[in-house]
């Protein structure tokens, strides 16, 4: 197997670090624009492997695509990270631009790669990739949803008082600040609902921290953060290439699944070796359709500036 990480800033560097420690793959191929970043990570990395016992083989690669040929699995994580006060909306003129290159450029090297998208603002870049490529759709899988049913777990735990790995929490809807939905009503601690434990106060505010969670830290740390983004991009690499069939909440095309059409939103999806597999219905009620639907049409204004740039 081989898997190309485009981008070898510190979400890229770090999800490639966790797909080598977990030996997902026998090749690596960091690729990144700026001369030597990705060659001096990719043996930075590569030295750790005797310490760390691992096998995997990483090599860097300053903008040669023909290096990533092959590649069955393909992370994208170009593009500029967000300041602090900005939102990941911000970033769409800029990151169009490049996300649409490294897309063409990728296919030209890997026409069967399965394709994840990390860069922002994630759900009109899922989306700009799905259009612009017109490959299959279950072969772009946006991350959004991993990272932030991650976030919500962490919230959650912190309230509860549990480990994070014993909640099953998902968040659905759009990748940003306004458009998320983290849904409480269906989190569970080890299959008790979690709404028996927590008062409304704390279930508000469990999900309103949840919802910025990316920005609290892009405010304390200065930039984007990157160990959870990394850890989830590497997450849907390990779920494809195991084959595992996790269950798991990304941006991906919807063809009337909940509702909507010509957008890709976060729902809950299979993801196994062909990609995407399927959309599984949680049943929204009628107060969470209508959240849907917001972040939707929120998300949809986003992918309309596409057609200005
Ligand atoms: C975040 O939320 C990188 O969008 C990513 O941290």
């Amino acid at each position: 197997m081989k898997v190309t990480v485009v981008g070898a800033g510190a979400v890229g560097a770090t999800c490639a670090d966790n797909i080598a420690r977990k030996e997902l793959c026998q090749e690596l191929v960091l690729l990144d624009i700026k001369e030597g970043i990705a060659e001096g990570k990719a043996q930075d990395m590569m030295q750790t492997a005797a310490l760390l016992g691992f096998d995997t083989k990483i090599t860097g690669s300053t903008n040669d695509y023909s290096k990533t040929a092959g590649s069955d699995v393909v992370v994208i994580t170009s593009g500029l990270p967000r300041k602090p006060g900005m939102t990941r909306e911000e970033l769409i003129g800029v990151n169009a631009g490049i996300v649409r290159g490294v897309t063409q450029n990728i296919l030209q090297n890997s026409p069967d790669a399965i394709i994840i998208i990390i860069s922002n603002p994630m759900d009109t870049m899922t989306y700009l990739s799905l259009t612009a490529t017109k490959i299959p759709k279950n072969r772009i899988i946006g991350m959004g949803g991993a990272l932030d049913s991650a976030r919500f777990r962490y919230q959650l735990s912190q309230q509860l008082d549990c480990s994070p790995a014993d909640l099953n929490a998902i968040v659905v809807g759009g990748h940003g600040d306004t458009t998320m939905i983290p849904l409480i009503r269906l989190a569970t601690w080890n299959s008790v609902p979690v709404t028996k434990f927590l008062s409304e106060n704390q279930q508000k505010e469990i999900i309103a921290d949840t919802m910025v969670g990316g920005a609290t830290l892009t405010k304390l740390i200065g930039t984007s953060a990157w160990y959870a983004p990394g850890a989830a991009g590497a997450s849907l690499v390990e779920s494809i290439i195991r084959d595992e069939k996790k269950l798991i909440s990304c941006c991906v095309a919807l063809d009337g699944e909940y509702g909507q059409k010509d957008i890709c939103l976060g729902v809950p999806v299979v993801i196994g070796k062909s990609g995407w597999e399927k959309i599984v219905d949680l049943g929204l009620n009628e107060e969470e359709q209508a959240l849907f639907n917001k972040s939707a049409e929120a998300v949809r204004n986003m992918n309309d500036v596409l057609k200005t740039l």
